[in-house]
């Protein structure tokens, strides 16, 4: 299947988890990707991964929620591909803590990361898409944006505030044919959930429905449908992926 045939992405925390199984499923399915990641390395290791499926692939190492660093690296990056298809907003992080106890710091960077981050890579790439009368922007957003969560607070309100970000943006691009969609994930196994210890998850696993986290590639399955040609009538939705906890 080539769903996305000669499309180019960029994908943001592309170096591991979540958005290392959406830069390579896009791969599989005929797009170059661009991987971002916060380490040279991590980066690298990813797009040598998609250059072995036949696809092109570009590594750059950027801190998202540094503006003037996006500013500069979206340039890089549009003169290497030479056009953009569709923007995966995936980069982030948690710094979990009671509100009564969380630091300025651990609010800040949450903040600066996951929705600013989002703001810096969308209008970085904004005017490419609005001459191109086309684009696609996949913000991944999380659960925690919707209901909430005792000790993430900061995250809960960057997830939530990425969704009202997400819908403005639809709204501003429509009449130019760009979409912009989030998915939020429910627990999904990567880096960021093997921290949990066993009670946690199991207290997780009883909330939802299926009974199991959910992997990264359920995740890259869903940004592959809000990527294709055919979901092109779609845009300023929150598409759930959870097993079933939240509905
Ligand atoms: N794992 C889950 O259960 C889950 C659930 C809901 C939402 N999410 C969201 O999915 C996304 C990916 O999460 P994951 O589970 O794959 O996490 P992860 O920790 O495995 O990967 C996150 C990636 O983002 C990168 N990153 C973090 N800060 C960055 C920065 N400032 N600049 C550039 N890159 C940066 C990391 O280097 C890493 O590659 C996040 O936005 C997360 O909030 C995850």
């Amino acid at each position: 299947m080539s769903l996305l045939n000669d499309k180019v992405a960029v994908v943001t925390g592309a170096g591991r988890g979540i958005g290392r199984a959406v830069a390579i499923a896009y791969a599989k399915m005929g797009a170059n990707v661009v991987c971002v990641s916060r380490t040279e390395e991590n980066a690298s290791r990813v797009a040598t991964e998609i250059e072995a499926l036949g696809q092109k692939a570009w590594a750059f190492a950027v801190d998202v929620s540094d503006t003037s660093a996006v500013e500069a690296s979206a340039k890089s990056i549009l003169e290497a591909t030479g056009k953009l298809d569709i923007l995966v907003n995936n980069a982030g992080i948690t710094r979990d803590n009671l509100l009564m106890r969380m630091s300025e710091e651990e609010w800040d960077t949450v903040l600066n990361t996951n929705l600013k981050g989002a703001f810096n890579f969308t209008k970085a790439f904004t005017r490419t898409f609005m001459k191109q009368r086309s684009g696609r922007i996949i913000n991944i957003a999380s659960v925690i944006g919707l209901v909430g969560n005792a000790g993430q607070s900061n995250y809960a309100a960057s997830k939530a505030a990425l969704l009202g970000f997400t819908k403005s943006v639809a709204k501003e691009l429509a009449p130019r044919g760009i979409t912009a969609n989030a998915i939020a994930p429910g627990f999904i196994e990567t880096d960021m959930t093997a921290v949990l210890d066993e009670k946690v998850r199991g207290s997780i696993i009883d909330r939802v429905p299926m009974a199991r986290f959910g992997s990264p590639e359920d995740i890259a399955n869903a940004a592959i449908f809000l990527a294709m040609e055919s979901t092109n009538y779609m845009t300023g939705q929150i598409l759930t992926v959870d097993g079933g906890m939240v509905m």
